[in-house]
């Protein structure tokens, strides 16, 4: 039915959910790249993000950690290497196809409609996502739709707040819905960019807890200046300075390491 409505985008997008090798990682980065003429932001970086594997990438600011999760998802392309999802090399592929093979992110800078409710905001996300086969049976579709935008607020605890404007919304909250929007679909592999920047205290041990009970199959890379979250919610932390990679383990092997310490002791981890 797919395949006959739609054209050869839907196929290949079709194709990239294929079933894989179970070996493939939700994420492989192969010697990647990127110039912003004479910068080099990402510089021949080796990255993995087994399935189910939770895993942060923390460095100084510039470190060229928003640039990577930009090459992922194809908003940048890269000037060398090779990017695969779930097996499938996606480098050159447009960011919506990669969307619809499961690949989703949040931003830095919030891109909710501050106007509009929660569950409208969930609503437009899930008809982005869902809406182009939905949209063939109109009536139906819509009720379905709220239905999933219901079940992802409920996934960030904002199933209270569905009829507050986002504008109403305590900053945590926003931060959290943008989690809520990421997880409509059927995501594999979410990118979350620095989603406990500028939160109070109380709001990262909330947002932390968030995280660890996301449902443990999802594949998460997250961005987090904070070293403590990061070592409380990943697997595996890969920590990069000047767009390399200065050090990658799991969280007693980061804490252990001379390098790390240099750069995480005696100082905010907030910098
Ligand atoms: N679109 C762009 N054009 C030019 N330079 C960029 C662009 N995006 C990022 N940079 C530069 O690349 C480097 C890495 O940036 P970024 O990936 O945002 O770092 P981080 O997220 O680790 O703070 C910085 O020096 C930044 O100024
Ligand atoms: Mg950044």
């Amino acid at each position: 039915m797919t395949r006959q409505v739609a054209g050869h985008m839907d196929k290949a997008a079709d194709n990239m959910r294929a079933p894989q090798g179970r070996a493939s990682p939700a994420l492989a980065i192969r010697r990647l790249g990127k110039n912003f003429e004479a910068l080099r932001a990402v510089s021949d970086i080796d990255l993995e993000i087994g399935r189910g594997e939770r895993h942060a990438i923390l460095g100084p600011n510039g470190a060229g950690k928003t640039t990577l999760f930009n090459l992922v998802t194809g908003d940048l392309l890269p000037s060398s290497g090779t990017i695969l999802l779930d097996g499938r090399d996606v480098t050159r592929l447009p960011t919506h196809l990669r969307i619809r093979s499961g690949l989703r992110r949040t931003y830095q800078k919030s891109l909710l409609f501050g106007s509009l409710t929660v569950e409208k905001n969930l609503f437009l996300a899930v008809s982005g996502v869902r809406g182009r086969r939905q949209a063939l049976f109109p009536g139906r579709a819509d009720k379905s739709l709220y239905e999933e935008a219901h079940r992802c607020a409920e996934q960030v605890y904002l199933t209270d707040m569905l009829d507050k404007t986002v504008d109403n919304l305590s900053y945590g909250q926003q931060r959290q819905l943008e989690i809520g929007m990421a997880l409509v679909g059927e995501p594999h592999l979410l990118l979350f960019d620095e989603p406990a920047a500028g939160l109070s205290p109380t709001e990262r041990t909330h947002l932390t807890d968030l995280l660890e009970q996301l449902p443990r199959d999802l594949s998460i890379g997250l961005i987090e200046h904070d070293l403590d979250i990061a070592l409380k919610v990943a697997d595996r932390v890969t920590i990069m300075q000047d767009g390399r990679i200065l050090a990658s383990g799991t969280p007693a092997e980061i804490v252990a390491d001379e390098a790390v310490q240099r750069i995480y002791t005696g100082e905010s981890h907030h910098g």
